[in-house]
């Protein structure tokens, strides 16, 4: 959606006083659920999400597949996350965006180590201002993982965009909402193998490769916190 509102202030920063390539900042705490196999909470920006994994065995028996995990993740927005109040239950947004989560997470599962099960991921938005999709495939990797599913790779997702002209990383609700564009993405980082990339807007190929190298940036940064939250569950210092 496009408007007059005007997103980079004549000093060159973001409304909220970010830098053009600034993360907002990003929490992540697993084992937050006790009676799921894993878990993960963040806070990114003013993104509140919780992702919680259960590993059982795929039922009705017909639906399980003999040599591989079934993934099933499923986004959900809770009513009160957002400022004008979300009906509850699935929509279309609610649904595509499950579904390039669970493509995201299948990619990354070593599925064939766990056949005849269902990986079942469950993602609660208690809060959303923006980036919720990245957010929570972010913190729901970090939750298979803490599950002790086999993966390759943990996914990171990060997002870039256009507001007033120029290419921003992070998009805040504003930038999102009153920006040119928007790209969200999500990395396996050990391959660099893009598992999620969308776009809303409009962006040349120039725009389009100074976001993808901006999102590139910052995802060591994400890594290393996804890294931290699963070792503080063990007090493990990195390196050790
Ligand atoms: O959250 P994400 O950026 O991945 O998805 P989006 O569809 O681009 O939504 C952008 C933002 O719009 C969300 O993060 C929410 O803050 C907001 N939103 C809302 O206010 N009401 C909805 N029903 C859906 C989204």
């Amino acid at each position: 959606m496009e408007s007059n509102i005007k997103l980079i202030t004549d000093d060159g920063l973001r409304l909220d006083g970010r830098a053009l390539n600034e993360m907002r900042p990003i929490k992540i705490q697993t084992g937050v659920v006790e009676k799921a196999d894993g878990s993960a909470y963040i806070e990114w920006g003013a993104n509140k999400i919780i992702a919680a994994v259960y590993v059982r065995e795929a039922y009705p028996k017909h639906a399980q597949n003999i040599d591989r995990a079934i993934v099933k993740a499923r986004y959900n927005m809770s009513g009160y996350s957002v400022e004008e109040r979300k009906r509850p239950g699935p929509d279309r947004r609610t649904m595509e965006i499950s579904k390039v989560i669970t493509e995201a997470l299948e990619s990354t599962i070593v599925l064939e180590k766990l056949p005849r099960a269902e990986v079942d991921v469950f993602i609660q938005v208690l809060e959303a201002d923006a980036g919720t999709r990245i957010a929570s495939l972010t913190t729901a990797s970090v939750a298979v993982a803490d599950a002790g599913v086999p993966m390759r790779d943990l996914v990171v997702g990060c997002t870039a965009g256009k507001a007033d002209g120029k290419m921003v990383l992070d998009l805040s609700k504003d930038e999102d909402n009153f920006g040119e564009a928007d790209i969200p993405m999500a990395i396996l980082p050990r391959t660099k193998k893009i598992v999620l990339l969308q776009l809303d807007g409009k962006v040349s190929q120039e725009e389009f490769d100074e976001a993808t190298s901006m999102m590139m940036n910052a995802i060591p940064r994400i890594s290393e916190i996804q890294r931290n939250a699963l070792m503080s569950k063990y007090n493990v210092e990195e390196g050790e």
